[in-house]
């Protein structure tokens, strides 16, 4: 490192600490934990530890129950941010800053020594919505959906048409899809 750029680094190391610490303490102070880290555009880096977070619920859309051609033929596993969860349970509502990851799991096989059906294989990637008003002013329901070409660093925003204007038109409460998921129902006050 050169000396101006220890210099620099020196005097801008402090400030960043000082910003750091002042977030989390906010955080602190409102009982409110945020998730998901953002790109200057506001694109959501892929997130990491969701299988840590609070599952909501699951479903499969397998391809020979859609004429061989099911848009996500896997298991759709679904989570929530705990912060997100914790203000649902107190609210019935999805905050502001509200994180939801859908991960896509293969089926394996129709068969199992429990029975007959569909049984999960391999992850298969992952989608996600994120709702807050001061990112996405002028998204529908402040909502951002994402997808995550393979192996991408963060998700790209899909167009509205793609994904959120199914989710306003079927999807029970606020853009997500409740009525598959009984998690949050049995959580709502
Ligand atoms: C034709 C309707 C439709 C379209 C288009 C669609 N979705 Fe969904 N999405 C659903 C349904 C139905 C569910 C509920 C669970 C399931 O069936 O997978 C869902 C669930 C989700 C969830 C979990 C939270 C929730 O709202 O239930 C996320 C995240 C999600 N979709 C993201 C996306 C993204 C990103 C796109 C665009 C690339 C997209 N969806 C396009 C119908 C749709």
């Amino acid at each position: 490192m050169s000396k101006f750029k220890k210099a620099l680094f020196c005097g801008i190391a402090p400030l960043l600490m000082a910003g750091m610490l002042s977030v989390t303490s906010q955080a602190v102070a409102s009982g409110e934990r945020l998730y998901g880290r953002f790109t200057q555009d506001n694109e959501l880096y892929t997130p990491r530890n969701y299988r840590e977070w609070v599952f909501i619920g699951s479903s499969v859309t397998p391809n020979d129950m859609n004429d061989g051609a099911a848009a996500f033929p896997e298991f759709h596993n679904v989570y929530i941010d705990p912060g997100s969860f914790e203000y649902w349970k107190k609210t019935g509502e999805f905050r502001n800053n509200t994180v939801i990851v859908k991960e896509l799991v293969s089926v394996r096989g129709k068969e199992s020594p429990s029975g007959n059906g569909y049984f999960p294989g391999e992850f298969n990637g992952i989608a996600a919505m994120v709702k807050s008003e001061k990112r996405y002013p002028d998204r529908p329901g402040n909502w951002a959906y994402f997808g995550f070409p393979e192996g991408a660093r963060h998700g790209a925003i899909q167009e509205d048409s793609a994904c959120s204007a199914c989710h306003q038109e079927h999807a029970a409460q606020d853009q997500v899809f409740t009525q598959g998921y009984p998690v949050l129902r049995a959580a709502k006050p």
